[in-house]
Parts: C-alpha cells; structure tokens; sequence
C-alpha cells in the first residue's frame, strides 16, 4: 500500500500572519468549509490566545468542519495550552499544536533560557497538553539551525510526554533541498520510537525553496507537510500547497505517495482565499497563476494544438480551471445566483445575499460577461462590510490635468443623508477630502490598491485601501465597474470597520 501524506493547511494561522491578510470571523469559516471540500487533513485555525478575535475565530471553525483536525497553536505554556484547548475543544477532531525553539539563537536572544530548560518546559507542556487533548502536535521552532542532537534529545522527550506529530519547522527559510532530507534522515535514524509518530515539516520560502525543501523532507520520510494555499505566511510565506500537492500527484512515480487533496478544488480555494485576503496571486505562480497554462509562443500553441502533453504537464481542469467562465446573465434570478455561490464555496444569509443579488442587478447592466471572479468580487465586497453606518448614495467628479480635481459625494449616515464637496490632487484624493467634511474624521491613507478583476474593457476594479484613522490602520475595500467608485468604497468600508 502506497504511504499517505498528510496536508495540514496553515493558512488561517501562519498565512493570516502575513502583513494585510487578516480575515474576519465569516472569513475564516468560510475559508475553512472550502479547504475541508478540498480535502485537506488538518487545518490550523488560528492562534487561540492572540487576541479574543483568534480565540473565537478557532471556536467557530472547530465547530464549522467535521472531517478535517482543527488545531490552535499555542506557546510552550500552560495559559496558552489552556486557552487553545478551550477554542478546539468543540471540535469533532480536535489538536493543540505547542511549540518552542529549540536553536541557540532564539533560547539565548528570544527565550533567554538554556537547553536544560526548554528541553524540561517541552516536556512539560507537551505532557500537560495530552492531559486535555488526544492529539499533540509539537513544533521545534528554528529546528533546522538548531544543534542536531539537542534537537534529537528534545524530539525523543517529547515523544515520551505524548507528542503524536513532531513538526520540524525551517522556520528562517535558511534549509538547502539537500539539508532537509539529510535532517530527516538523521532524525528517523537516531530519535527513539520515531516511528510511533508522524514526522511533520513546514518550511518558509525566504529563498524561495519552501516547496522544494518540503518535497525533499517527503523524499526522506516525513509524512506530513504543513502548507498554506497560494503560499501566504511570514515573510515570503511558506510552502504552497497547490505546488506541493501538484507535484506529489503529477510525479508520482517519483514520489510513490497518496494524498486526499481533490485537486479540482485547488483553483476555486486559491480564487476564494485570494479574493478573502485581498492578495492578488501572481500571474505566473505555479498551478494558480493566471499565466500558469496559457501557451503564448506560437511553437509551443502549435503543439498544444496537436496534442496537450507537448507543454502540458498536467490539464488546468485537473486543479479545477475550467475553460467555461460565462455563469450568469441580466434574467438570473437569485435561485441561480445562490446555486453558484453555494458551488463556488459561498454560502450566504438571506440578508448578503439580497445584497450581492442587487450589485449583480447593477452589473449585468454595465458588464456584458459576469463570470465567477465577478461573483467573488461582489461577494468579497459584501462580505467584507460588516457594518453599513456610511453608505454611498452618490457622487459627481471634475477633473483633468489643468484643473484642480473636484468632487461632490452624498454619503447616507445611519439614514440621514449628508453631501459635501472636495478638492484635491486628483479624483480619488478629492472625493476623499468630500468624505473626511462628511465623517467629520480626518484620516489618512496608507496603501492604495487597484486590481482589474476580469480582463476587458468592462471589467470591474477591486479597490483595497489601508488607512490611518485616530492612530489605528483598517482596511477597506471597494467594487465597481468605475474606480473612481470603487475607490470611494473602499474609504467608506475602512471608515464603517473603525466604527
Ligand atoms: O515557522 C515556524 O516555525 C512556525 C511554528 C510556530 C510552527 O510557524
Ligand atoms: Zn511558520
């Protein structure tokens, strides 16, 4: 029988680390449901004592998903482990997920402790989070610059407390291909009763090797891979599942190892998670990008043509890119809208949903072709105002580059309309000055963002925006087939989310 590996997906804990990808509570369950279709083992749903919002966050995926482990991470400490332990607890799989550094770097400079004492609190915390929990999973943090056999002692005490995974993190993104599989080795060789437990690895991409690193560590016998989907985490993020799944199904020949991932749901998670964050996935990345199968030289369309497997490793409808994009049209009722929603992964109230079903009216007006990014757009957009105290009732713009930009913006407060106008440095600057008279807030605005959601002339613009209001950062997004409205949008939902 083939070896199974497991995919413990870390996107809603490590991929929500990334600067400007934090998701709601909605959010994360949301995401959770669509990463439990696609099939993945574990999902680490947040690190439950980071704030109240991560706490109840967990609670709520622990108790959205049935199939899939959900686990919290926690500190090598007693109130963390509490605190994980109560938010997973309500699981039908439940895990905490404990963890501390094992390299001199971090014990001396971060931990200010020695070996004798992290390898005693190891010990202790893993054995007291198995008094709670059944399933442990313990990480030695920075493992791979760790001294190997410190790491190895610390790896067979933990197994002795109780540990059921031990994750070995390449936490800097500092490992080579080579000195992950090497580590390994060494690991399955020299630690005590290693083969009572699953052997985990979870790498970050600092040098771009997290996937290759990952592959090397299943090479050498690790059978687990925690990833995250379109690579989000830390830093340069860490391994991406859609490459590592891919790899492990297209060269199985190679690798000779089974997996539950339904790949045909690769694409629609990385489209939701990407819409959710509001990270734009690069056009070339591997498996998802937009890029990823297009076949531009003519040599290699002519081969194509003949047969696919000339360039084609593996079909876009393998990871669920299906070439039929046109879904719904001006006489769709809200039944068909809903149905494609609830297909795509999104399952809304009445309430959200007669709201997207109103935008998708407008659209259909506007856009000749309303495919599934259009959907997720409006989606995200709805989704993402959790409160509609400002509401846009309407706004007119002057501009041009020999006068000063003007703007006239009715904003409904609560109900009660209010108008100002605006000058600035442009349209978008100026409706801004409009909305900062009406708010009677002044605020400042840090990042700006504008993606096309679709191609062509009609497409709609996402606008994302992080601002400065009384010293705090929100962020804000923003739909429309005119950016300037999207813009206005996207300040109103920051504006909404600071109340
Ligand atoms: O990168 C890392 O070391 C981690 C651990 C907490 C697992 O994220
Ligand atoms: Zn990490």
């Amino acid at each position: 029988m083939k070896k199974s590996i497991r995919i413990f997906d870390t996107t809603l804990r490590d991929g929500e680390q990334a600067p400007g990808c934090s998701m709601n509570i909605s959010d994360k369950v949301r995401v959770a449901r669509q990463l439990e279709k696609l099939g993945v083992d574990v999902i680490e749903a947040g690190f439950a004592i980071a704030s109240p919002g991560d706490f109840e966050s967990v609670q709520a995926v622990a108790a959205a998903v049935d199939k899939p482990i959900v686990a919290s991470l926690s500190r090598a400490v007693k109130a963390d482990i509490d605190r994980a332990w109560e938010a997973v607890k309500g699981a039908k799989r439940p895990m905490i997920h404990t963890f501390i550094a094992t390299s001199d770097i971090h014990m001396e400079h971060k931990l200010k402790m020695t070996r004798e004492q992290v390898l005693e609190r190891a010990a202790e915390m893993v054995a007291y989070a198995k008094s709670l929990c059944g399933h442990v999973e313990f990480s030695a943090e920075d493992a791979s610059r760790s001294d190997i056999d410190f790491l190895c002692q610390v790896l067979e005490t933990v197994i002795a407390s109780g540990a059921d995974v031990l994750n070995i993190p390449d936490t800097v993104g500092y490992s080579t291909p080579n000195e992950m599989a090497a580590l390994i080795t060494h690991i399955k060789k020299n630690v005590k009763d290693i083969d009572k437990v699953i052997i985990s690895v979870h790498c970050h991409n600092d040098l771009g090797l997290a996937v290759a690193n990952s592959l090397a560590s299943v090479g050498a016998g690790a059978t687990q891979v925690e990833c995250t989907i379109n690579g989000l985490g830390e830093r340069a993020g860490n391994a991406s599942l859609e490459e590592i799944v891919m790899a492990l199904t297209t060269r199985k020949d190679l690798y000779e190892v089974a997996h539950n991932i339904d790949t045909q749901q690769i694409y629609p998670t990385s489209r939701m998670v990407s819409s959710t964050t509001g990270q734009p996935v690069q056009v070339n990345k591997a498996i998802v990008g937009e890029n990823a199968f297009a076949h531009e030289a003519g040599i290699h369309q002519h081969g194509v043509l003949a047969n696919r497997m000339t360039y084609e490793i593996m079909t876009p409808e393998s990871v669920g890119i299906s070439g039929n994009k046109m879904v719904l049209g001006k006489h769709s009722g809200k039944h068909a809208l809903a149905d494609r929603l609830v297909s795509m992964g999104y399952h809304l109230t009445d309430e959200t949903l007669s709201g997207v079903f109103e935008e998708f009216k407008k659209l259909c007006d506007t856009k000749k072709n309303v495919d599934d990014r259009d959907l997720e757009a409006l989606v995200s957009e709805a989704t993402h105002t959790e409160s509609q105290f400002y509401r846009l009732e309407n706004f007119e713009i002057t501009s041009g580059n020999l006068i000063e930009a003007r703007a006239e913006v009715s904003v409904s407060l609560d109900g009660q309309m209010k108008s100002e106008k605006g000058t600035g440095d442009g349209p978008v600057d100026a409706a801004f000055k409009a909305i900062e008279l009406i708010s009677g807030k002044s605020f400042k605005l840090q990042t700006y963002r504008i993606n096309a959601v679709t191609e062509g002339e009609d497409a709609m613009g996402m606008v994302d925006v992080t601002m400065d209001i009384g010293g705090k950062s929100y962020k804000g997004r923003g739909v429309s087939t005119d950016i300037i409205e999207s813009s206005i949008r996207a300040c109103l939902d920051a504006l909404n989310r600071a109340i």
